[in-house]
């Protein structure tokens, strides 16, 4: 049930409403024979949206709901997976089967989601619990590395994705489309993340206290907040950087931690570390474009690392797995965009103001729900997620 920050769910309730998901979407809709159930559970477990004309229950009473107990919400789970067996039983329509692939890659995010809640709940309890009781790896290569950059001469290009309408298992989320022109200016990019060694210059530089490299809602924010630091950074004087770092694998200090990318920074600040040292973040277009004919693997959740790692090898490293990377493009509809009909426009059309697209994946998200189509999309000053920085630059030498 705990709850720790409004952005998260109880465990209880992202199990309950990835099954509402195929009760609500499939098993209601394609199973003629399908019996609900608890008719409530509709509401319940409904969360956000509109079009299917209840009132849904606040977000922030998710802890709340002490009832149904957990073994009812498991209970809900066997009886939708069952009525599922069913409906696999018969031939399945197209449609039924684009939107079981949805709730599928909804339920990944959801994974994701609990992994990070997990994290944030667990570090808001004095007594830190580890998610994974094993401490992280020493790092065995601990030289630093500067990266390098990646010049792209730009030009006209095509991103999104080119989805196949006659094969119902050809998924991406309808934001990915349709694929279209883009023209870029020529462009570099990093080879690698940010890693926490050079994000602690930009502190040591005392960033946080100087306005000019700020956005103004950045600036309101850190002033706001008290940030000083990414979140879950702490102050430890026995460590040599003087900080430590909250893992999903317990405390670590962070000299141990240097040359890893540094995470769970707002857009807010990445934009801030870009402009102090003189470059910017990547569009999207041109993250896709340096992804683009990729193969979407590295450290993604079945590494079971659970946090992000040391950039290996030479040529770009990264792009997927270890932190969600931060654009500088704000997350609209591509030219042509049409939303899915029905209530699964909701998904996500309607979260098109006020946020910014992240490419890449993170170490928590499953390797087959990442694409270089991707576009995830969160409010600038959002830091529960594993969020990171890639940097670009228009000048063709740093
Ligand atoms: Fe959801």
């Amino acid at each position: 049930m705990v709850q720790s920050c409004a952005e998260a769910s109880p465990m209880k309730w992202h199990q309950a409403h990835t099954t509402w998901f195929f009760e609500t979407f499939v098993l209601r809709p394609f199973l003629p024979d399908y019996k609900p159930f608890r008719e409530e559970f509709r509401r319940l477990f409904n969360s956000y949206y509109n079009s299917l004309r209840e009132e849904i229950p606040e977000k922030q009473l998710r802890s709340s709901l002490s009832r149904p107990s957990l073994d009812e919400v498991l209970a809900f789970r066997a009886h939708v997976d069952e009525a599922m067996e069913r409906l696999f039983a018969e031939h399945v329509h197209d449609d039924a089967a684009r939107r079981i692939v949805l709730g599928l890659n909804h339920e990944q995010q959801h994974q994701e989601l609990m992994l990070t809640d997990i994290k944030h709940a667990f570090f808001s309890n004095p007594l830190r619990p580890a998610y994974d009781p094993i401490l992280l790896e020493a790092a065995r290569d601990v030289l630093h590395r500067d990266f390098t950059w990646h010049r792209f001469p730009g030009g006209v290009t095509e991103i999104g994705h080119a989805m196949d309408p006659s094969n119902p298992l050809d998924f991406c989320f309808d934001s990915e489309t349709p694929r279209h022109k883009v023209y870029l200016e020529p462009f570099a990019i990093a080879s690698r993340g940010t890693t926490c060694r050079e994000y602690l210059e930009f502190m040591n530089d005392d960033a946080y206290a100087r306005p000019e490299f700020w956005l103004s809602e950045g600036w309101e924010t850190v002033k706001k907040q008290g940030w000083r630091a990414p979140l879950y950074w702490e102050r430890d004087a026995s460590d040599s950087t003087g900080w430590r770092i909250f893992t999903l694998r317990g405390g670590h200090p962070l000299s141990a931690l240097l040359d890893t990318p540094v995470c769970h920074v707002s857009y807010f600040e990445a934009d801030a570390f870009a402009r102090w040292r003189g470059d910017r973040l990547p569009t999207e277009a041109e993250w896709e474009l340096a992804a683009s004919g990729r193969a979407s693997c590295g450290n993604l959740l079945e590494t079971g690392r659970l946090h992000p790692a040391i950039a290996s090898g030479d040529g770009m490293n990264q792009l997927f797995g270890d932190s969600w990377e931060w654009t500088a493009s704000p997350y609209t509809g591509y030219p042509g965009y049409k939303p899915l009909p029905g209530a699964l426009g909701e998904y996500n059309g309607k979260f098109m103001s006020g946020q910014m697209i992240l490419r890449g994946g993170s170490c928590v998200t499953p390797a087959s729900h990442i694409r270089p189509t991707y576009r995830n999309f969160f409010p600038p000053a959002t830091r529960w997620q594993f969020t990171g920085i890639r940097l670009a630059a228009q000048r063709s030498q740093p």
